[in-house]
């Protein structure tokens, strides 16, 4: 059966659409079929930040029903996605709240293990379309007193509207003082931590070349992160995720070229 997630916060800017596509492509070395959903139609990102500057299908043209969701993923290097137009008319008429029927009809074919669905930040309509349409959330956090709390009411909705299935994940984690600790966030939520994930600046750069990290670094401390994040959620132990990073490796060999071309089209 599909598994919905929904990849949610309650502060923007926590790192959703980097972990989106990293996770998408950390299941995908696992050997999972996953597509990338970015459903923050207002300001989205996830096609830039996997270095796709032309596509033909987005979320706004299934929404207008143009397009049929089943024929809408594309192929980035073995992970399928469906983009959001950048282009503001696009935002104009579209129904963000029909996301649910789309994607169960996308879920009806079971032909992905994984469907993600990157949110907008907070409790707006995009992001309430998200936690009316996944199975599972996501939350994804710094590990700082304020952005925890933020979404311990973004959790308080998702309770209301009959979601148990939570997860959280620590993102941008530096080991400061100031910041809560694993097993203190896990006493917060009451709900186990999905992983932690280390502050990094390549990361920064993976983004600003358009090459998720995953790819542009697969040996470090963050893509491997990553890989035990999509582990753990699949249910497989570490050991065996190791020997998965060789894959992970040829990918980053055949979008070698690719990293070049992206960087001289954006300088
Ligand atoms: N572990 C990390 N270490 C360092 N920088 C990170 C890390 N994760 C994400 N970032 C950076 O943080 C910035 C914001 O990330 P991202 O766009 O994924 O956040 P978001 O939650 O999707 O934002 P929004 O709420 O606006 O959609 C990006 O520049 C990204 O490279
Ligand atoms: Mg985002």
């Amino acid at each position: 059966m599909t598994r919905v997630i929904g990849i949610v916060s309650g502060k923007g800017g926590v790192g959703k659409t980097t972990f989106s596509i990293n996770l998408g492509i950390a299941l995908r070395n696992l050997g999972r079929k996953v597509v990338v959903i970015d459903c923050n139609v207002s300001t989205p990102h996830l096609a830039y930040y996997l270095g796709k500057e032309n596509y033909s299908v987005t979320l706004n043209d299934i929404f207008r029903e143009e397009v049929d969701v089943k024929f809408a993923p594309l192929d980035c290097g073995g992970v399928m996605f469906i983009p959001a137009s950048e282009d503001l008319k696009d935002v104009i008429n579209i129904d963000i709240l029909s996301l649910r029927t789309h994607i169960t009809k996308l879920c009806k074919g079971e032909e992905f293990d994984y469907v993600i669905l990157d949110s907008a930040p907070g409790l707006g309509r995009e992001a309430l379309s998200v936690l009316q349409t996944c199975d599972e959330i996501i939350f994804i956090t710094k590990p700082t007193i304020p952005t925890l709390t933020d979404i311990t009411r973004v959790a308080e909705v998702a309770s209301k509207m009959g979601h148990s299935n939570f997860h959280v994940v620590l993102n941008m984690v530096r080991n400061k003082n100031y910041e809560l600790r694993a097993l203190q966030a896990k006493n917060l939520f009451k709900t186990r931590i999905l992983g932690t994930i280390p502050f990094d600046e390549i990361v920064m750069d993976s983004t600003a070349l358009g090459i998720p990290i995953m790819w542009h670094k697969p040996d470090s401390k963050v893509s491997v992160s990553y890989l035990n994040i999509a582990a753990n959620l699949a249910g497989i132990k570490y050991r065996q995720v190791s020997k998965l990073r060789k894959f992970s490796k040829r990918v980053k060999k055949f979008f070698g070229g690719i990293k070049k071309s992206a960087t001289k089209f954006r300088s």
